[in-house]
């Protein structure tokens, strides 16, 4: 059989479901539901054999978690096991990669993204992004929180309200106010961070995927990102890539550890090792992997 043919019979297995996602959830095909993951946690986003290609490169494969509602999921692992690749697949972001394919599901609140007709502007506002390196556009702090709103046509009547409740949500208001009309290249990295961070919750979304956003932090700026990251998840659901695993430990109430092991041809496809609470996992790791990589021993 072929993946294709695959892809139509799972599709199709899918259809034949009970629909069990929420009235309030996002308006796409209800035809696209996918049954929970057994044994998961019951998850805002959850993720069913998920498989990336690029070209022909398999670059993760069998992944299967989930991720819980307003609780930070950190996931971690050796540069090039796919924790990039897995979490742009969570917004629809690997569309804008050339060549890149996605086999298998992400159910958000069990409707597969990946499915026919899903408006893929309001997934991206439901659930937001944060990238490695601070990139605010080259407007004003204002023009920068107010972009969301304006470009994905959301319904505003005080617009100055909502950026102003963006930025006190990203703890950067007292430090910005007065310059609201000033560009935001003038911003130090970890307030331009902060901004973007703003502008991702300006549309209000449920879900921030965060991809190493302290990379390019100083300890100081890392620390203020740390906390508003845990200020934040009282509010959103948080999925954070990180190389840093004090940073996972400090912030995270669940990790998924990713390794990628070269297989028979010499391919190395990314795979999810182990997923379980933070604690657990840094703790008393069931894997022997997880724990040479925690200690230090790999990666
Ligand atoms: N745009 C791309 N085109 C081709 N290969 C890619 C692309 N992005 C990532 N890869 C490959 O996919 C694998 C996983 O990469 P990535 O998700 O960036 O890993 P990580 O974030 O864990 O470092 C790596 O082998 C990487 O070289
Ligand atoms: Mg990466």
């Amino acid at each position: 059989m072929t993946r294709s043919e695959q892809r139509t019979v799972s599709t199709e297995q899918r259809t034949n479901k009970s629909d069990t996602a929420s009235e309030s959830q996002v308006t796409i095909e209800r035809s696209n539901t996918v049954p929970p993951v057994e044994g998961a946690p019951d998850g805002v986003i959850t993720l069913k054999d998920l498989e990336v290609f690029y070209s022909d490169f398999r670059a993760v494969t069998n992944v299967n978690m989930s991720f819980g509602s307003r609780e930070i999921t950190a996931l971690i692992g050796p540069s090039g096991c796919g924790k990039s690749t897995v979490l742009r697949c969570l917004n629809r972001m690997n569309d804008l990669v050339p060549g890149a394919r996605v086999e298998g599901a992400v159910a958000y609140h069990g409707v597969d993204i990946y499915g026919e007709d899903v408006d893929v502007i309001e997934v991206r506002r439901r659930i937001g992004m944060v990238f490695q390196k601070p990139n605010p556009f080259p407007k004003s702090i204002y023009d920068n929180v107010a972009y969301g709103p304006r470009v994905t046509g959301m319904k505003v009547s005080d617009m100055d309200n909502v950026v102003e409740r963006a930025l006190r949500g990203a703890a950067l208001w007292d430090e910005v106010k007065d310059k609201l009309k000033q560009n935001a290249f003038g911003l130090s990295g970890g307030q331009q961070q902060r901004l973007c961070i703003a502008r991702a919750i300006a549309t209000s979304p449920e879900v921030i995927l965060m991809d190493e956003p302290c990379s390019a932090l100083d300890p100081i700026a890392t620390a203020k990102i740390e906390d508003l990251m845990v200020e934040l998840a009282s509010t959103y659901t948080i999925i954070i890539v990180t190389h840093n695993m004090q940073q996972a430990a400090r912030v995270s109430q669940r990790t998924g550890f990713f390794t990628a092991e070269a297989d028979d041809k010499g391919q190395r496809t990314g795979r999810l090792v182990e997923f379980d609470t933070t604690e657990h996992i840094f703790g008393n790791p069931s894997d022997a992997r997880t724990e040479a990589y925690i200690t230090g021993r790999f990666g």
